[in-house]
């Protein structure tokens, strides 16, 4: 008989780290692995790292020096690290902290099972290998009820468009699709333990391609396939990129009822000139008629941006340029940064703009997003929305759930469940919620 151990994953970075974080659960669960929320619980903590910025890299070396102390009581706990900063600083993990029992990068991690088994041996085991056979099919199926009505599902990883700043071309590799038929597998799976809401997965997404089903596939067309699952009743996708987006995508969010009306379209910055310097291969305008498409076929798209502000050579007036398309745009949603420069990236040796400059740009960007997403958010007062119960709130009889919107919503209702769709009439809004009755 097996016995049980416990594996506690912390996630950082983006959700396709959220999603390869469940399937290492999955992996390791025929070894007799059940998931714990509490690393002092654990035999085995995986720390699945992001690698984007520099700050988001260092915090993993004092999560590590924290984990250690954990191994003073406990000295048959396993640590390990995966993700992004696996892939890239794989060996160096190794050195600066000797805790660290195992390494795995993202495209390796169904090997887990037998990289432990060389740890249970006292050794320490290293993966950061782009394997020829596909992770997704060594991996167990999972069927145990999900508690979430809401999943990702990964179609797609890596990425060939090398912005100078972006290290994921690195970590991640290039661009692989899926194939249509075991992504349907997987979302009717999910269907099957109670999931009504599936937001596709890819660093790219709108850069999926593959064939299947006699045909070729791209992301719109897949769209439409899930679309046909009876008890899947939300679709989303995320990260998409401009240059991907093709005229069948935009016009779904016209015609597909399933698919929700949000659209996460990073443009990093509204100057052509840093735009060109980043290796975008698109101007600004370019997206301002991408957005001007999408809002002719779908009217309340709520938007959502990416932006970095201090990429090296950013002048005051490339700076204005991003405010501009900022208002030009009006966004429900975002995230920006401070350019970090990161080892072996094209920009990784360029000039950097001062950091109190990076500062006082990134400040008042945020304090333009803000004012936007509140207007936003202000503007739902009265209207009606279609809320995805997820879990319940913080007061008595409360759950909150997302709406088409992706707005967080809390609503008051004794009869409300898990994975239940109600009309809800918005009559408040908070910082980054808002607040609605049963209609
Ligand atoms: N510095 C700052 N932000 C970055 N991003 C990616 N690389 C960097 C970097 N080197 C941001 C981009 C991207 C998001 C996931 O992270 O805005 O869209
Ligand atoms: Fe971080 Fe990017 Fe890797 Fe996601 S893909 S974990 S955001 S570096």
């Amino acid at each position: 008989m097996t016995v049980e151990k416990k594996i506690f994953v912390k996630t950082y970075g983006c959700q396709m780290n959220v999603y390869d974080s469940e399937r290492m659960v999955s992996a390791m669960k025929p070894s007799g692995y059940v998931e714990t929320k509490s690393a002092e619980d654990a035999d085995l903590i995986l720390l699945n790292t992001c690698h984007i910025r520099e700050k988001a890299a260092e915090k993993i070396y004092s999560e590590l020096g924290r984990m250690k102390s954990l191994k003073a009581n406990k000295p048959d706990l396993k640590i390990g690290v995966a993700g992004c900063v696996a892939q890239a600083e794989g060996k160096e993990i190794m050195v600066r902290q000797p805790a660290v029992d195992l390494v795995v990068g993202p495209q390796s991690y169904h090997r887990l099972p037998t990289m432990m088994k060389t740890v249970n041996k006292g050794k320490r085991a290293l993966d950061t290998e782009f394997p020829e056979e596909d992770k997704f099919d060594h991996l167990p199926k999972d069927l145990t009820k999900r508690s979430s009505p809401t999943a990702f599902l990964t179609v797609q990883e890596g990425c060939d468009k090398f912005c100078a700043f972006c290290v994921v071309p690195y970590t991640r590799g290039v661009e692989v699709s899926r194939s249509p038929e075991k992504i349907i597998d997987e979302a009717n799976s999910l269907v099957d333990r109670g999931v009504v809401e599936i937001n596709l997965l890819g660093q790219n997404v709108n850069a999926y391609s593959q064939n299947g089903f006699g045909v070729k596939f791209n992301l719109s067309k897949l769209i439409w396939k899930l679309s046909e699952i009876d008890g899947l009743k939300r679709i989303r996708f995320t990260t998409s990129h401009p240059n991907d987006m093709t005229e069948d995508l935009i016009e779904a969010h016209g015609s597909c009822s399933k698919l929700m009306p949000y659209l996460h379209l990073p443009v990093q910055s509204g100057s052509d000139s840093i735009l060109k310097k980043m290796n975008r291969k698109h101007t600004a305008d370019d997206y301002r008629k991408i957005i001007e498409k999408f809002r002719k076929v779908r009217p309340d798209l709520l938007l959502s941006g990416d932006f970095i502000v201090g990429f090296p050579g950013e002048t005051d007036k490339d700076f204005l340029e991003t405010l501009q398309l900022v208002k030009d745009i009006k966004y429900g949603q975002s995230y920006s940064f401070k350019y970090s420069s990161r080892p072996g990236t094209p920009a990784a040796n360029r000039e950097e703009v001062c950091e109190s400059l990076k500062k006082d740009r990134l400040a008042e960007l945020q304090l333009l997003l803000s004012k936007q997403q509140m207007d936003i958010q202000k503007s739902m007062i009265g209207k009606e929305v279609k809320v995805l119960f997820e879990k319940p709130g913080r007061l008595n009889n409360q759950m909150g759930g997302k709406s088409e919107y992706l707005h967080a919503v809390h609503v008051i209702g004794s009869s409300l469940k898990k994975g239940d769709i109600k009309s809800v009439k918005i009559i408040n809004t908070e910082a980054n919620s808002l607040g609605g009755v049963l209609i």
